[in-house]
């Protein structure tokens, strides 16, 4: 698998990241636990793997449950491996809401902790849509913060990660990121973030699609997840869902593979964010990245795209 250089940083990343929430036991957005053996295990198979990207946050889980098994990860395979890149986020106080700047020297201070690194490569301001930007920029806020961790090199770069696409677009114009992450805005089942990725890409920004499989329902599918991006949607979400599904099965292939190839196959992505939790999808999801998909069934599932109006934003 080549890796891609992710903007102008520098990284270079495979096209597809790990993505550890489901890592963190998260049974409310996933609906199933996730036992700390199977958690670790799936993070040496990655490391095990072509796929040297790792996507996390201080927020996964009650007491950053997905960092601390990442941790317990790396310690087991005696540090983290040389190629790995690892992304953080940092997230307000889970007990005050509090997401100023002293909290967010204190986010990065625990992520570090609960890793075992002394050094991030890549920090993400995480769902910055639980503070106004006016908040989010202001002096002593968190920007102010995520620069100056970057100049005092304990951080190597600085993203934004989160949902609201003009809000991730008012970030990244503050000049401050060198990466926009946004999820479950550039699926079969929604466009959202489009625009976004397009002006970031022409920019030079790294852009990095999380939740290809709109956290569940285009790999487990619809009948079996129901939820769109962790919460209930326009019934014609699911039906579009289900549409595509039956176009799939025509032509043999699984929803998941093409779930997963919209999203790698646009030229705006740098790479690709998957949520996996357990060892055997690392290679699932490398075999779903390489089957052959007919042009017929991608003008079959364009086609079945919700109307704009559905889309998250
Ligand atoms: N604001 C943010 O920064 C933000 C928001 C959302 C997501 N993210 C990042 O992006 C990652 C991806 O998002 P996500 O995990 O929520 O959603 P996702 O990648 O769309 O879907 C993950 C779900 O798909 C399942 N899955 C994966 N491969 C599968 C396969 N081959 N067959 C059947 N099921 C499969 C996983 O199940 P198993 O658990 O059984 O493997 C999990 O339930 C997150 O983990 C996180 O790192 C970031």
């Amino acid at each position: 698998m080549a890796l891609a250089q992710l903007g102008q940083t520098g990284l270079a990343v495979s096209p597809i990241c790990f993505g550890t929430s489901p890592l963190a036991s998260m049974a409310r957005l996933y609906g199933y636990a996730v036992d700390e053996e199977r958690a670790v295990a799936t993070v040496l198979a990655a490391f095990d793997s072509p796929i040297n990207f790792v996507d996390t946050s201080n927020g996964y889980g009650e007491d950053g449950t997905a960092e601390r098994r990442i941790g317990a990860a790396i310690r087991r395979a005696g540090g983290l491996p040389a190629p790995v890149v690892l992304a953080t986020k940092v997230d307000p106080d889970p007990g005050t809401g509090d997401f100023s700047g002293d909290r967010v020297r204190a986010s990065l201070e625990e992520s570090m902790e609960r890793l075992g690194v002394d050094r991030i490569p890549l920090l993400h301001l995480h769902d910055p849509e639980r503070i106004s930007f006016e908040e989010g920029v202001a002096p002593g806020g968190p920007v102010e913060a995520l620069v100056d961790l970057r100049q005092r090199g304990l951080v190597e770069h600085l993203g934004v990660a989160g949902g609201p696409v003009g809000l991730l677009q008012r970030y990244l114009d503050t000049g401050e990121f060198e990466v926009v992450l946004s999820h479950n805005r550039y699926t079969l089942l929604d466009r959202s973030a489009e625009a976004l990725f397009r002006s970031a890409a022409d920019r030079g920004f790294g852009v990095l699609n999380a939740a290809p499989y709109g956290g569940g329902m285009l790999s487990k599918g619809p009948e079996a997840q129901k939820s769109y991006a962790y919460g209930a949607r326009d019934d014609r979400i699911r039906q579009a869902a289900v549409a595509m599904e039956a176009a799939c099965r025509r032509y043999d292939v699984p929803l998941a593979a093409a779930a997963l190839q919209f999203s790698m196959r646009s030229e705006l992505i740098t790479s690709t964010v998957v949520g996996m939790s357990s060892p055997e999808r690392i290679a699932q999801t490398l075999e779903l990245a390489a089957l052959t998909i007919p042009d017929d069934l991608w003008s079959e599932l364009e086609q079945h795209t919700p109307a704009r109006e559905l889309w998250l934003d």
